[in-house]
């Protein structure tokens, strides 16, 4: 019954022990997992978008081979992502409408255009370094399928986040203009890159609950302090500064203080508003009809192979 189903949960929750699909849930659990889960596949998916763009464009064949190699990487966390998700029971291409339809919602940083090719370094360094801040606990998650699929991305992630800092050294170190691409890239994503870690904590409504079922580990803010305490020191060895007046060392805390980020501008962007919303979504909508082939295909051998299979 539910109330012996609900005690077993409780206590695989308290030894800080693994739900596995075949076990009993709470419905919020379900769903705040299928929430947060499809969000993460979808801003996977639809953070391929800034960085293709420069595919073409890379500066040289070396560059281009790592680009395509990070781009591919993304979409195969996506797949582990919506993988991980359909295990809860909504299927994939249920999450697929609710992305095109613009109900869902993923990572707000994935609404920012990426202008120069010092934006992949400022991306990789930034913005995959707060997916790693961010995520790393997520690997302790106690939905299985979501932390084990956490532990591959996390991999992939360390080695995005070092080709962003390898462009962005090298641009800091060659002709003043390249520095000057380099600081204007950093001086765009950083506020950004901070707000990936969500609302402040007294504004972020799932955090107490999905605290308590430790999916999260970490509030919103204690990781956006981690991450900028981990950044400051990496933005002086690049020769490059990060643009807050308010960014200080902090004795008595033993923390950087920061100043206040634009939350206007935060939840204008994840309402749709930002500057590349609309485009995102037609673009993925437009490479969701292209690929509509190659699932018909798909489905067609699929049948093929049942029916040799029968006869
Ligand atoms: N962008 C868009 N929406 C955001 C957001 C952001 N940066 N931060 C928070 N939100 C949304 C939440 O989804 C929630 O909306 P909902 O209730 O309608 O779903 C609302 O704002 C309130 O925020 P909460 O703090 O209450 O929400 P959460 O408890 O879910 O915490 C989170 C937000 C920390 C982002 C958490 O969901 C999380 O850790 N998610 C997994 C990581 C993730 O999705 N990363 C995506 C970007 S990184 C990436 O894609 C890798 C890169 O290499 C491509």
């Amino acid at each position: 019954d539910t109330e012996a189903a609900q005690a077993s949960f409780d206590a695989i929750i308290e030894q800080d022990s693994r739900i596995e699909p075949r076990d009993w849930m709470p419905e919020g659990y379900r769903k705040t997992l299928t929430r947060q889960i499809s969000q993460h596949a979808h801003s996977e998916i639809i953070g391929m978008q800034p960085e293709a763009n420069w595919i073409t464009r890379a500066p040289s064949l070396k560059r281009k081979a790592i680009l395509m190699a990070k781009v591919q990487d993304e979409a195969g966390h996506g797949l582990y992502l919506y993988s991980a998700a359909e295990t809860l029971g909504t299927p994939r291409d249920v999450m697929f409408e609710q992305l095109m339809s613009g109900k869902a919602k993923y990572s707000s940083i994935f609404n920012y255009p990426a202008r120069s090719w010092g934006d992949m370094g400022a991306i990789g360094w930034l913005v995959d370094g707060a997916a790693i801040c961010n995520q790393v606990p997520l690997c302790r998650a106690s939905y299985g399928p979501y932390g084990r699929a956490m532990v591959r991305i996390c991999k992939e992630e360390s080695f995005h986040q070092r080709q962003g800092w390898e462009i962005l050294y090298e641009l800091s170190h060659g002709t003043p203009e390249q520095k000057q691409m380099a600081q204007d890239s950093v001086n765009r994503f950083y506020g950004p890159a901070l707000q990936m870690f969500g609302p402040p904590d007294d504004e972020s409504p799932n955090s107490q609950q999905s605290t308590a079922w430790n999916i999260k580990r970490f509030s919103n803010d204690v990781l956006r302090q981690r991450f900028v305490d981990m950044i400051v020191p990496q933005a002086e060895a690049l020769g490059l500064t990060l643009p807050d007046p308010d960014l200080k060392w902090n004795e008595e805390r033993g923390h950087y203080d920061f100043g206040e980020l634009d939350w206007d501008e935060f939840f204008g962007v994840i309402k749709g508003n930002g500057p590349c919303n609309a485009q995102r979504l037609e673009r993925r909508i437009e490479a969701h009809e292209n690929g509509a082939w190659v699932r018909e295909a798909a489905a067609a051998y699929a049948r093929k192979q049942a029916e040799a299979a029968e006869a």
